[in-house]
């Protein structure tokens, strides 16, 4: 049977990749790691100890392959630089890989070399991580095909490589709190960031206004602009939701039945104070480092409803069936070719510049995503 199994493999090898049954996986996914493709090297951009990214971050060559039965040979495309990244490697976030690790968490790559028992994807397929703690941010990858999705390859590539995190975060909290229907208004705090700039499309696509907050800035009324361009409702500085103007704009549109929280502290208190009765305050980022204090009377007699959203969690619980994800992401990719939603305003930074990618992601008031191309 052994001998059997290794020259189905190896056919199927050099005709097709293609299917092998799953009983036979194990035996022959030790069989084709000595025979399918030798181990070589990409660059990787690793660190093997907590603190600040730009000094913390190497780019080291790293040994990969050989390509196993049920994986696949990727290589990276673009990879943008998250806060959540930032985090990870100053050792702050909820969940820390082992060291040495690489960094990045999102991304999305080409599929170049595929098992003789992967059956879901083939070479020139576009994937991005299932999960996060991939570790994007090199030049290519050995991933079991399990921890990683297809998109169609002809997506813009920024819009793909920024698709796993930010927009799947905005998707789920405009549909897992409330039952939004077109009319409705969502009010969030750190409206140009990438999951604002992805909730602004999404909510626009079905009809849903928002309410944006961004703090003041010297180019506020270009920044403004750029939002309201992609779909924003209205956009408003920080300070304008404590003025009594806003009684003003409640009589051109409904009171939020859903409030988006990235920043925390003060910011949060008073998104929570224009919410509807009944309505709910979604905490998904934590900027300003500051804890929510929800007002007594918001409790009493609004009966908010107060929530934590981490797509990490959710991307998780959907492991055991992916019907749920890629139902989702096949509906991002047909918001991206009906040109309704786009990549956050992006920075190309070449891999090797990293250093430039790493500091410049750190920088308040810059309302654009830094994204390494491979
Ligand atoms: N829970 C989840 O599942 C989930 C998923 C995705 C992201 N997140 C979190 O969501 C947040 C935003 O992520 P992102 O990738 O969209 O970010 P991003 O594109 O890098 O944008 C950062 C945003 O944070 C704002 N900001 C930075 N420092 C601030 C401060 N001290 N006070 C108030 N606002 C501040 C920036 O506004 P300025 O332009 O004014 O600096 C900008 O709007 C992060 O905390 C991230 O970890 C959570």
């Amino acid at each position: 049977m052994w001998l059997r199994l290794q020259s189905v493999c190896l056919r199927k090898l050099t005709v097709r990749p293609g299917y092998v049954s799953g009983v036979f996986d194990a035996r022959l996914r030790r069989s084709v790691s000595h025979s399918a493709s030798r181990a070589a090297t990409c660059k990787a951009l690793q660190y093997n100890k907590h603190g600040e990214p730009a000094q913390v971050i190497h780019l080291v060559d790293v040994d990969y392959g050989p390509v196993g039965a049920k994986e696949v040979l990727v290589k990276i495309l673009a990879a943008p630089v998250n806060p959540s990244d930032v985090n990870m490697i100053q050792g702050t976030y909820a969940i820390l890989p082992d060291l040495p690790a690489t960094g990045g968490n999102e991304g999305v790559g080409e599929v170049s070399e595929v098992g003789c028992g992967v059956t879901s994807l083939k070479p020139g397929d576009w994937v991005i991580p299932k999960d996060a703690g991939l570790g994007t941010w090199r030049t290519a990858a050995v991933f079991s095909e399990d921890d990683v999705v297809s998109l169609p390859n002809d997506l813009p590539l920024l819009a793909a490589a920024t698709l796993g995190v930010n927009p799947c975060t905005a998707y789920r909290m405009l549909a897992d709190f409330e039952d939004l229907k077109p009319g409705d208004t969502v009010i969030q705090n750190a409206a140009n960031s990438g999951v604002g700039q992805a909730v602004i499309q999404i909510a626009a696509a079905r009809g849903i206004s928002t309410i944006n907050v961004i703090r003041d800035r010297p180019e506020f009324t270009q920044l403004s602009d750029r939002l309201k361009a992609i779909g924003a409702t209205r956009v408003i500085k920080e300070e304008a939701l404590r003025k009594p103007d806003m009684k003003e704009l409640f009589k051109t549109c409904p009171r939020p039945k859903l409030a988006l929280n990235g920043v925390g502290g003060k910011s949060a208190t008073e998104l929570l104070r224009h919410l509807q009765v009944g309505g709910s305050m979604v905490t998904y980022g934590g900027m300003a480092k500051q804890p929510v204090t929800i007002p007594v009377s918001a409790l009493i007699f609004k009966d908010v409803k107060v929530r934590g959203f981490w797509v990490t969690q959710w991307k998780r619980n959907q492991s055991h069936d992916g019907r749920a994800f890629r139902s989702m992401i096949d509906d991002l990719c047909s918001l991206i070719k009906q040109k309704k939603l786009a990549a956050p305003a992006c920075n190309e930074v070449h891999f090797e510049e990293y250093i430039k990618a790493l500091n410049a992601a750190m920088q308040p008031f810059t309302s654009s995503k830094n994204v390494l191309i491979m």
